[in-house]
């Protein structure tokens, strides 16, 4: 019979370790023509590419363009008291196609006040709104916001501690890039690549996934422009859909530095071959507007893919990658992701950075690794202070604080 830690997850899924098949992983280091790469030009001029085109084609769908020619900006508010004196303040409001009434994403940056130069800062999408990060009422509400809800989501964005700690903090509500649901193909920044007469993404284009993940790159073309920012030092994180899309984030744009995953489950840090709590075909099922259509054929059928999330996490090598997991949530499988940390390694090594170094999941509450790192608290699914903790102890391991590198 399940545990009671089984029955608190989804109904309809295996929780037991010793139901997991046996699999094998495809190698990072055997490119398609089957040739072993043994240099690091190997890796970033013939393996790297084929992995990213693989990712792009079969999963999270091909992104169509990078910054759009006519994107601007307008920094609609800022403050250099704001919080008690504690940060300085801007919102930034980025037209992507330029167009005043056409798709728009407002960035809320904050940055210690104190700080002598530009900071290394985090760059997170959230769920509900950005007025729902922290109480303060400068925030401007998105259309049809509640005010009641002002740092209502507080608990899962500690930006006091950030700032204290030296860091900057940057977050978008990521239904200003893509509206969450299904089918919705007319919304969001779909839209602004589609060829005439195009009215959805065809098969092998991107899912909201990678239009969040675009997202998060057109906020870092903001953050390399803001003088308070160090643009060398952005770490771009996120939690559960939003932990797949910062991975899928980190993989493709090389300018940020650190990527951070937590409790990212399915689709994101946990190999999919394990079909342990959340499946392909259920993610597919649940959140068909997730991945590119593509990704449908590997619906029952994780061993026919050419790659597993080990590569997702490799495509980040050799900048430093953090995969966090939570204890109870094993909707996400804490195991699986622990073991893309760990099987990314050859990678990391080719490149000269450091692995996971252990092979054994690590006990709760201790963060181990080099340049990839991994750490499980106890607990569920969720964004806590100790997962700030861990966040900022591997930036600052990783990155170093206030001295530029
Ligand atoms: C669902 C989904 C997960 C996802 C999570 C979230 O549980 O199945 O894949 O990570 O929502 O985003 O909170």
């Amino acid at each position: 019979s399940a545990s009671p830690r089984a029955e608190a997850q989804p109904a309809g899924a295996n929780y037991d370790e010793s139901k997991v098949p046996d699999y094998t992983l495809p190698d990072p280091l055997v490119a398609e023509d089957g040739t072993r790469v043994m240099s690091p030009e190997q890796w970033r001029d013939v393996r790297r590419p084929e992995i990213l085109r693989l990712f792009s084609e079969l999963m999270y769908g091909k992104t169509p363009g990078g910054r759009p020619e006519r994107m601007r900006w307008e920094v609609v508010d800022s403050s250099d008291d704001a919080l008690d004196g504690l940060a300085t303040r801007k919102q930034i409001r980025i037209f992507f196609d330029g167009r005043d009434d056409g798709p728009r994403m407002d960035l809320l940056l904050y940055t210690p006040a104190a700080a002598e130069g530009p900071v290394p800062t985090f760059l997170g999408l959230n769920f509900r709104g950005n007025h729902t990060v922290f109480p303060d009422p400068a925030i401007l509400l998105p259309d049809g916001a509640d005010e009641a809800d002002r740092g209502e989501r507080r608990g899962r964005w500690p930006i006091d501690v950030i700032l204290r700690n030296g860091f900057g903090v940057a977050t978008a509500w990521y239904f200003d890039i893509d509206p969450d649901v299904k089918d919705q193909w007319s919304d969001g920044v779909h839209p602004i690549f589609y060829a005439e007469g195009q009215d959805r993404p065809l098969p092998d284009e991107w899912g909201a996934i990678g239009a969040w993940a675009w997202g998060l790159s057109r906020a870092m073309d903001y953050l390399e422009a803001d003088e308070d920012v160090d643009g060398s030092r952005v770490i771009v994180l996120g939690h559960s859909r939003l932990g797949k899309t910062s991975l899928w984030a980190g993989a493709q744009d090389e300018r940020f530095a650190l990527v951070i995953s937590n409790d990212s489950g399915c689709g994101g840090a946990a190999l999919s071959r394990r079909r342990f709590g959340e499946t392909v075909e259920r993610i597919n099922t649940t959140f068909p507007h997730w991945f590119s259509d593509s990704f449908n054929q590997f619906n029952a059928n994780e061993d026919s893919l050419p790659f597993d999330q080990h590569m997702l996490i490799a495509l980040i090598a050799p900048r430093p990658v953090l995969v966090c997991s939570a204890e109870e949530d094993l909707w996400a499988d804490p195991r699986g992701e622990f073991l893309s940390a760990k099987h990314a390694g050859p990678v990391y090594r080719l490149l000269g950075a450091d692995d996971l170094g252990v092979d054994e999941m690590p006990p709760v509450n201790t963060l181990v690794g080099g340049t990839i790192g991994y750490h499980i608290r106890p607990g569920a699914h969720d964004v806590t202070l100790r997962d700030w903790d861990v966040f900022m102890e591997f930036a600052t391991l990783r990155l170093g604080r206030a001295a530029r590198r």
